[in-house]
């Protein structure tokens, strides 16, 4: 069974499609992790961030793999033609660049191809933009979390604190730049980021993230009953 969690910058998405895949002994898969791969590919060879041709080559022919620590079922590394981007990915740099990469079809229909190919092969939790209208549409279960822009802010300015205790932040700038991602990701012409028609909507900004595992968990156990059920038909 697929599991679709979609959502904007911050909402929550990476932590919590992570605990549910651990509660369930899912797979999880980022695919916001392969767009930013990608752009960080692209920068390092010296391939304009707009040229389409260029960027889905590489999104065809270069292998994307995640890392995994032994004992852990949840990948920590990301590599890319064999180059460790996993902390290159999170650079404010890739922030900027990363919608400019994922708004190409050529790019979209690349790396799409690689997301069906890896998340068929086993229970998983997907999480993206477009994963319950555009990679997933029959997914069990497709919810897509909210939260207020500035709380949403707040979240991703204290994970990349976490990441780099030592690093100065532009804490103005970091919430702009994550506003800018939101508008380019939901305005563009194609897989825009918007909440499937039968996604459902939670809004994380005053709830606690064991309320929103809980919740998600319990929709998880009544789609894999359906699905149990579908399997058997
Ligand atoms: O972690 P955060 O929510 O900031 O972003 P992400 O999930 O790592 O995704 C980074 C960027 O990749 C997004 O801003 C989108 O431009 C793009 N993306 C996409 O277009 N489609 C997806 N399924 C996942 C990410």
């Amino acid at each position: 069974m697929i599991i679709a969690i979609d959502g904007p910058a911050g909402s929550g998405k990476s932590t919590v499609a992570r605990m549910v895949a651990t509660h369930l002994e899912f797979y999880y898969l980022d695919t916001g992790a392969m767009y930013r791969a990608l752009t960080v590919a692209a920068a390092s060879r010296g391939i304009a961030l707009e040229d389409e041709a260029a960027l889905a080559e590489l999104a065809r022919t270069l292998p994307i793999e995640f890392g995994y620590t032994t004992g852990e079922a949840l990948p920590s590394q990301v590599v890319i033609d064999g180059e460790d981007v996993t902390r290159a990915i999170r650079l404010p740099e890739t922030d900027a660049g990363v919608s400019v990469v994922a708004r190409q079809p050529g790019v979209r229909a690349a790396l799409v191809a690689q997301q069906r190919a890896l998340a068929a092969q086993h229970d998983t939790v997907v999480e993206g933009r477009d994963i319950g209208t555009v990679v997933f549409p029959d997914a069990g279960l497709k919810v897509f979390l909210t939260a207020d822009p500035k709380v949403r802010a707040f979240r991703r300015i204290q994970q990349n604190e976490e990441r780099d205790p030592a690093g100065e932040q532009d804490r103005r700038g970091a919430y702009e730049a994550l506003i800018a991602r939101d508008e380019a990701d939901s305005s563009r012409q194609h897989s825009p980021l918007k909440a499937a028609g039968d996604a459902r909507t939670l809004d994380t900004t005053d709830l606690a993230l064991d309320e929103v595992i809980d919740r998600i968990l319990a929709w998880a156990r009544v789609a894999r009953l359906h699905h149990q059920e579908g399997a058997l038909q």
